[in-house]
């Protein structure tokens, strides 16, 4: 399978995917709550574009830089597009010039990048050397650029990303939008409690913690505790440390003494089924972590188990949305949620993404 993600003009790419040591979820093991401002003894890794500009370069030495990192991306052609749909040139060269705006405190130079013995220096966010070994290991390697630049532009937000951290996917900015749309005229789920699980970099937990109600929280869950703290980061950047609580642990067992009381359950969890991942981008594949993404053998395990929990966590009325794979898990989930949850949800419907594919499933807790 081929997981490919492109959005015209915005910095996107594509993503890999690790197998899962088995098909069995490590179920909650870490029940730590993280404040969004306090510390962990992991430190979230400074995106470069929040660099102080400390290092500096001629012109004629980052002409040299850009003109070998140019020539590389040009040689790739489109050997990566064809062997795993992964970026070809133009792709690179795009990217090329998203990491020099990224490490050049003043862009406005970037033109004269191109003029023969420019006498003046730049100021830098990042060593060359560094530069060189940076765009090395996107070539040769296939680290994302994300991880590179250690940022990923979703929605309006600018988001702090690392490597093993998920990369928030284009897709994923719509539950935003549902959420919107549910609270709009519902001034109770507005100033509820919502919990994004699986929340990785925080991307859905920030996106909707900014459109709830002045009483409105967020609880946002991850197992994997760098994951917990970058979102603890983000979370903080967007000043929403007072909105967003971030917990360390599996889905819903750090939220005993929430049933029956949340307005709303969202999570993208892992749904790529474990015999997929071997054909994921490299990008993906040997870079992203296995558990965002093995759903186990059909991709469900962490999906059903979601629905089960949201039967009992969220009140009568509180609203859910699941991302899937596509279809096919669409429509199972659906006649999963219809027909052997007893009766708890109403409303079950399927939402498609941007590019046209079913993608979400929604529904409500059905009242009492
Ligand atoms: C596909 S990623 C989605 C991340 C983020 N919500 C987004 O959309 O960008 C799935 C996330 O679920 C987390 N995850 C996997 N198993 C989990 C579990 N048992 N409990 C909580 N989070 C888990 C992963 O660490 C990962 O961050």
């Amino acid at each position: 399978m081929k997981l490919s993600l492109t959005r015209a003009c915005c910095r996107s790419y594509t993503f890999p995917i690790f197998r899962k040591p088995s098909s069995v979820l490590p179920r909650a093991i870490f029940h730590q709550s993280l404040s969004s401002s306090s510390s962990s003894s992991l430190k979230p890794k400074t995106p470069l574009f929040l660099r102080p500009p400390k290092h500096s370069a001629t012109f004629s030495d980052l002409k040299k830089w850009h003109d070998w990192a140019n020539t590389l991306a040009y040689e790739v052609g489109s050997s990566f597009a064809d062997s795993d749909n992964g970026p070809d040139s133009s792709i690179l060269c795009r990217e090329l010039k998203w990491l020099l705006e990224d490490s050049l405190e003043d862009n406005s130079l970037i033109p004269h990048l191109g003029i023969e013995n420019n006498p003046n220096s730049v100021k830098l966010r990042i060593a060359l050397d560094e530069l060189y070994g940076l765009w090395k290991e996107r070539i040769e390697k296939r680290k994302p650029f994300q991880y590179l630049v250690g940022c990923e532009h979703w929605r309006d937000l600018v988001l702090c990303v690392e490597e093993g951290v998920f990369i928030p996917r284009p897709e994923t900015e719509l539950i935003v939008d549902l959420v919107n749309e549910v609270v709009r005229d519902n001034e109770q789920l507005r100033n509820g409690i919502w919990v994004d699980l699986g929340t990785g970099s925080g991307a859905i937990a920030v996106g909707i913690g900014r459109i709830l109600g002045s009483k409105g929280k967020v609880i946002a869950v991850d197992l994997n505790p760098l994951a917990a703290t970058v979102a603890a980061f983000n979370a903080h950047r967007y000043g929403l440390q007072d909105v967003i609580e971030i917990q360390q642990g599996s889905w819903f067992e750090t939220l005993k003494g929430f049933e029956g009381k949340l307005s709303g359950v969202l999570s993208n969890p892992p749904y790529i089924p474990s015999d997929d991942i071997c054909g994921l981008q490299s990008e993906v594949g040997k870079h992203e972590p296995i558990l965002a993404l093995d759903g186990g053998l059909d991709g469900m395990d962490d999906l059903l188990h979601l629905c089960n929990g949201a039967a009992s966590m969220l009140k009568p009325g509180g609203f859910f949305t699941f991302e899937t794979n596509g279809e096919k898990q669409c429509k199972f989930l659906v006649d999963y949620l219809e027909n052997d949850c007893s009766g708890s949800f109403c409303n079950v419907s399927i939402v498609s993404d941007f590019a046209g594919i079913q993608r979400f499933v929604t529904g409500f807790r059905r009242a009492l």
